[in-house]
């Protein structure tokens, strides 16, 4: 029997893109918090870790950035490279494994939900370091750790939050079906990594969305919800 492929990206590539184009967690919630947590990206050197088909990426080249991305799914660079033009540097590679790039290439890393696929953060945080220049930024959104306890407890599941567990969702995007597999872990465990990998934490933030979404969204009641966390971190000079 051919075993079933986890986060299979290449195959919701389409359904993923469409989603991510308007919902309220990526287009006036994630994306926006991202965006306003770079700030003034002219002339920055930046890897979008994890780039997928490329919409951030977008907007950071529109704010004047030079930007790289990588990402695990040729399917989701397709679509990059549709968006992007052919000049736009696109690379496949899996974040868990060494990148292809020399020491200190990048003022910028941002890593945009995509550290919550990977069961350890230490070989690749370390590698994120090592192409920062000393100084640099690490920009992260992941999936809030509180909000996902929350949602399991309500499912009549007692995640034990402490530690560093696997948790499987199946997307169903664009007609296509796809596994998830997913890596949640308590937040002293993401703080205690990124200190371990050499970075001093700048900020950490819970940012509502943007103020468009009350329209939109109808459903939305107060003003923030625990959705993503965002960290901004810098890397420490020392090696
Ligand atoms: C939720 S999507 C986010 C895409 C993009 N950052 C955004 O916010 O629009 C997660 C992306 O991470 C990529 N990904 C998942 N695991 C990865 C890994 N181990 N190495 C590189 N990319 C990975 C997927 O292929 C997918 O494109």
């Amino acid at each position: 029997m051919t075993p079933v492929q986890v986060n299979d990206y290449d195959s919701i590539a389409e359904g993923y893109t469409a989603e991510n184009e308007t919902s309220l967690l990526n287009a006036y919630y994630e994306r926006p918090a991202m965006l306003d947590l770079a700030g003034d990206v002219t002339g920055r050197r930046i890897l979008d870790a994890g780039c997928g088909s490329g919409a951030l990426f977008a907007e950071l080249r529109d704010r004047g950035a030079i930007v790289t991305g990588i990402d695990a799914s040729a399917g989701m660079l397709e679509l990059a490279r549709k968006r992007l033009g052919a000049d736009a540097d696109l690379r496949v590679g899996d974040l868990a494994d060494p990148l292809p790039f020399p020491d200190n290439t990048f003022d910028d890393v941002i890593a945009s939900l995509v550290l919550h696929y990977l069961e350890d953060w230490g070989p690749t945080l370390a590698e994120l370091r090592r192409v920062l220049t000393p100084g640099g930024r690490l920009i992260v959104s992941v999936e809030h750790p509180f909000a996902i306890h929350l949602m399991q407890r309500a499912a009549g599941d007692e995640p034990n939050y402490f530690q560093t567990r696997e948790r499987t969702e199946e997307w169903i995007m664009g007609g296509q079906t796809a596994q998830m597999r997913f890596w949640d872990r308590p937040l002293h465990a993401m703080t205690e990594a990124f200190t371990e990998a050499g970075f001093h934490m700048t900020m950490i933030s819970e940012p509502p969305p943007v103020p468009a979404a009350r329209d939109l969204f109808p459903e939305l009641t107060g003003t923030r919800f625990l959705g993503f966390l965002f960290f901004v971190l810098q890397a420490g000079s020392d090696s």
